[in-house]
């Protein structure tokens, strides 16, 4: 399992969660943006991940979407959170940053044929939201 973190203080308590949960010798925490640590995994010709799972910044969603298909195979399961946000995801001339990120996301999944993709409401204590999940088919 590679995890991909912007903070170092972040990564640093990601790396002690995981240390304490025994996980340690299976998960690596990469310290970075994520958009250059994708192009690394790929350049370093990591192999196909079973599951991919997008939940750092919303304006960046479209490029770890292509960073993922890079490190799939068919079968491989990528999930994106947060792409329904409270229901503002529908309005076109939203000025928010994280609406037209996930706006953006949600019109490549839609459009990528290499992808079968639904949109999955969530409901808890923060609100209503939602989850995409595509299987790379190809
Ligand atoms: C919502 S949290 C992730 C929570 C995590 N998925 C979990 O379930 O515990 C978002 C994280 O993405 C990180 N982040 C934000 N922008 C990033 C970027 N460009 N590259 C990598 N990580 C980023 C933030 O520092 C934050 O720790």
């Amino acid at each position: 399992m590679v995890t991909l973190e912007l903070q170092p203080a972040h990564a640093d308590i990601a790396r002690a969660n995981i240390a304490r949960a025994g996980l340690a010798d299976r998960v690596t925490v990469r310290v970075g943006p994520a958009a250059e640590s994708l192009v690394h995994l790929a350049d370093e010709g990591a192999a196909p991940f079973d599951l991919v799972f997008i939940d750092a910044d919303k304006a960046g969603y479209v490029t770890y979407l292509e960073g993922a298909l890079r490190l799939s195979r068919p079968g491989t399961l990528i999930i994106a959170d947060n792409v329904v946000r409270r229901g503002r995801v529908i309005d076109p001339d939203s000025e928010d940053v994280n609406v037209q990120g996930v706006r953006r996301f949600n019109e490549a999944l839609a459009a990528e044929p290499r992808l079968s993709a639904t949109i999955v409401q969530t409901v808890g204590v923060k609100g209503y939201d939602g989850l995409a999940l595509a299987v790379v088919t190809r």
